[in-house]
């Protein structure tokens, strides 16, 4: 039998006493109940007294404490109490069993006696919730949805009951809420539901702490912290700073030139706020002349900007993240203008050459200005040498006529390089020049110029035909055919025939020549025109005076005109015995018909029968006694006389010349009468031969002085007489007749003047001056000389010998 006892309680302890009946063998059964964790020697129950067990019978019956393997308790045998061995942790007997306890025997000798004793342990709130870490990490999509749970976990209390784990506390967020869950096993869990969306640009990490807190009293906690990363998304697109970048460049900047920096961000992070920048909507050629660097946004140049195409640029960009979002921008990029390009002319039309009588005015190029730059770099002046007979004219804007000034001479200038000179109006200025090659055309308005005023040559007689005598030259400053000279001989009469008989010329080279051979005697000078005339249209011309004068040769030997040198006949000069010294036998006439010296005639005597009786003088041919005529003397003398002019070489004439030297003509004839073959023949013939002779030569002499009258008769009448004081030559008049084989020389000379002051006119006058006739000539006597004896054929009548002249 067994009696339960409950045992007074000290302090929190509770004890429960099992009273057990005093019975042998079986004793009775007791009860406690301890609090755990009580310190070692605390009180756990009074056994003695709860099994009515004395202490002596304790002590005798050596009272012991069966027990398993723990020894939670031992009985102290004198105070017969059990106390707390060593500290009892329920958790650890228990676990989470309840109640809790433990029983053990006590065992008494003597008698024997087993009494079973329970301690009951109860739980003390000695744990606090605990999770197993210190920290939980989420990691949250912040496009997380609302209402999304994420476990927290649990917290373990060993402790039981009231003790026990009894709920859960989230620390203060916005975003999370918390839930507690109990499981089936009756564990406790919490979990966090968000209830309003993350955003990663907001707040990227959360710091949370979950609480767990049991029943005890007092009550004990633990926490957790939680940790939640805000992951990411794309929900951030790029946003360019500015809406429009503007820029300014130069135009020919060179590559690289830094334009701009465009700047996007994004307000992700990681790849989804990695920009990448682009153009967009590329037009023309705009990828050639910018680029735009990806990464940084810097704009530059790559190449050619060229304000005259582009103006202004209007570039689209773009920003893009990795993860698709993209916001676009543009960037207006002006250009601004530098003076890189000079002004162009164009000719528009230009005439090759214009006629150097072409109005001034005329119009000659047109010309137009063009610079392709703006502005004052695109306003352009033209200009052109003010030197030049030439202008610009404006009417159009930027289109020139360039017209002449004046009236041109393209003797003076034939050919003009007009250079035009554009220049812009820019800083520095541009200018650009081109020549104009502008020929002037000739025009007829040069007449040939002859090289000389006049043209005087000569040339020797008995010249060869053809031989070319001079050449005329001309020249005319025009051009091309306007100055092709030809020349041409004018019409002129010669001695009665045309002038080309005599000379002609060559029409090309202007040399003159002679058709003819000349005879100074018949022509001594030629005085023709020449004509030079242009091949223009109409031709212009010039002539020249070409004087040719006929040199005169010694072509003509002296001619005796007297004494007559007759065939077979005897004539003599008869001087008288009587005659003194210095008397004049007689006279030798010789002409020549040349000139000048050719014609200078000198006289000697070169066969002589007395060289001491007679002379002659060596230049007026009078054959002259030198000394007293004696009786000695023979009747008959024999003189020859050679007349030589002075040409080079000399040319002569011999005369012989019969003196008889008498008193009577009986005497004579006796004498001569030995000369002839048959006296009593000769002499009949003789006297008819000297009577015919005589009446012949008078018929002729008539007959030439009647002509030359005629003549001279006319030439006066024509031509004009001139004083002049020229020398006086002596002249035999025509008149004066001298026939006979025994004529003499009458001692008293008549002459016939003729004067003139103009060789051109060669032309004489005969005048009579008191009674004597005189014959005046100037020095180009000789030609005079000549056109008298042509003109009276006078050399044909050799035999006449009236006409002699004294040099
Ligand atoms: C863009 O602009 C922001 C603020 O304006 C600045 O912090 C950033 O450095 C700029 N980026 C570049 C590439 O200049
Ligand atoms: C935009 O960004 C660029 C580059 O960093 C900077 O130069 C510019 O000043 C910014 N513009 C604004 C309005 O902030
Ligand atoms: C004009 O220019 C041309 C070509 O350069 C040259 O042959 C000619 O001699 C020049 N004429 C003048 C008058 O300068
Ligand atoms: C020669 O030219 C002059 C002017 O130069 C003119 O007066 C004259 O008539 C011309 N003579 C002839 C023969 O052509």
């Amino acid at each position: 039998m067994a009696r339960w006892l409950l045992c007074s309680t000290r302090h929190w302890q509770v004890v429960l006493c099992l009273i057990a009946s005093a019975v042998t063998l079986t004793g009775a059964q007791i009860r406690y109940s301890i609090p755990e964790e009580q310190y070692k020697g605390a009180f756990v129950g009074d056994v003695s007294q709860d099994l009515g067990l004395d202490l002596d019978r304790l002590r005798s019956g050596r009272a012991r404490i069966i027990t398993g393997d723990n020894q939670y308790v031992e009985l102290e045998r004198d105070k017969g109490i059990l106390v707390v061995r060593e500290k009892i942790d329920r958790e650890k007997i228990c676990g989470e069993t309840t109640p809790c306890s433990f029983t053990f025997e006590i065992i008494l000798e003597n008698p024997i006696e087993l009494h079973r004793v329970t301690v009951e342990i109860t739980d003390v709130n000695d744990h606090a919730p605990s999770f197993n870490k210190n920290e939980i990490k989420f990691k949250i999509s912040e496009s997380a949805a609302v209402g999304a749970r994420f476990v927290l976990g649990s917290a373990e209390d060993p402790d039981v009951g009231l003790n026990a784990l009894q709920s859960y506390h989230l620390s203060e967020n916005s975003h999370f809420v918390l839930k507690q869950h109990a499981r089936p096993d009756g564990v406790k869990y919490a979990e966090m539901v968000l209830q309003k969306p993350l955003d990663r640009e907001q707040n990227a990490q959360l710091h949370l702490t979950l609480t767990a807190v049991d029943g005890g009293n007092p009550q004990k906690t633990g926490t957790v912290k939680i940790q939640v990363n805000v992951l990411d998304v794309n929900d951030n697109a790029p946003v360019f700073n500015q809406s429009v970048y503007k820029a300014k460049i130069t135009e020919n900047s060179p590559r690289g030139t830094y334009i701009t920096t465009v700047n996007a961000s994004d307000a992700d992070t990681g790849t989804n706020g990695q920009i990448r920048y682009a153009f967009s909507n590329l037009k023309g050629n705009i990828g050639d002349v910018f680029s735009l660097d990806e990464n940084s946004g810097i704009i530059s140049v790559t190449g050619m900007i060229d304000f005259e195409k582009n103006k202004i640029f209007e570039i689209g960009i773009e920003a893009e993240d990795q993860g698709g979002l993209a916001d676009s921008s543009k960037v207006v990029v002006e250009v601004v203008d530098v003076n890189d390009n000079a002004p162009v002319i164009n000719i528009m039309s230009l005439i090759g050459s214009i006629a150097e009588n072409a109005p001034s005015g005329t119009t000659v190029a047109v010309i137009n200005i063009k610079d392709a730059d703006s502005e004052l770099n695109g306003q352009v002046t033209c200009s052109i040498e003010q030197t030049f007979p030439f202008e610009l004219k404006s009417s159009i804007t930027n289109y020139y006529t360039l017209v002449t000034k004046s009236e041109l001479d393209r003797e003076t200038v034939s050919e003009y390089n007009i250079t035009v000179e554009a220049t812009d109006s820019g800083n520095p200025a541009l200018s650009t020049t081109k020549v104009l090659n502008l020929k002037v055309a000739d025009v007829n308005d040069n007449a040939p110029v002859f090289s000389q005023s006049s043209y005087y040559t000569y040339v020797m007689e008995n010249n060869s035909p053809g031989v070319s005598l001079c050449k005329v030259m001309a020249q005319d400053s025009d051009n091309n055919h306007n100055a092709r000279v030809s020349f041409i001989l004018e019409e002129k009469q010669i001695n009665g025939s045309p002038a080309s008989n005599y000379i002609s010329i060559n029409s090309e080279t202007g040399v003159l020549s002679a058709v003819r051979s000349y005879d100074y005697e018949q022509l001594s000078k030629l005085v023709v025109h020449v004509k030079a005339q242009d091949g223009g249209s109409p031709p212009l011309s010039s002539n020249v005076t070409v004087t040719v004068s006929v040199q005169d040769q010694n072509d003509n030997a002296p001619q005796v005109l007297y004494p007559v040198q007759t065939g077979g006949s005897v004539v003599a000069e008869i001087v008288p015995r009587s005659a003194d010294v210095g008397y004049l036998v007689t006279k030798v006439v010789a002409v020549d018909v040349d000139s000048g010296q050719n014609a200078w005639l000198s006289y000697r005597l070169q066969k002589v029968t007395d060289r001491a009786l007679f002379e002659v003088g060596a230049q007026n041919g009078e054959i002259r006694t030198v000394r007293q005529v004696t009786d000695k003397d023979a009747v008959k003398q024999k003189l020859t006389v050679v007349v030589e002019d002075n040409g080079q070489p000399s040319r002569s004439a011999v005369v012989n010349i019969n003196v008889a030297v008498a008193d009577t003509f009986p005497e004579v004839l006796s004498e001569f009468t030995d000369f002839t073959h048959s006296k009593q023949y000769n002499d009949d013939l003789t006297f008819y031969l000297v009577l015919a002779l005589a009446a012949v030569s008078f018929l002729f002499i008539t007959t030439v002085v009647v002509i030359i009258s005629v003549k001279i008769y006319r030439w006066r009448q024509s031509r004009l007489f001139y004083q002049s004081n020229l020398p006086v030559i002596p002249y035999y008049p025509p008149g004066y007749t001298d026939t006979g084989v025994t004529a003499t020389l009458p001692h008293m000379y008549h002459y016939d003047a003729c004067m003139t002051t103009d060789s051109r006119k060669s032309d004489c006058k005969y005048s009579t001056l008191g009674g004597k006739s005189v014959l005046v000539m100037e020095p180009s006597f000789t030609e005079t000389m000549q056109h008298s004896l042509t003109d009276n054929n006078f050399t044909r009548h050799q035999d006449s010998h009236e006409l002699v002249r004294i040099l």
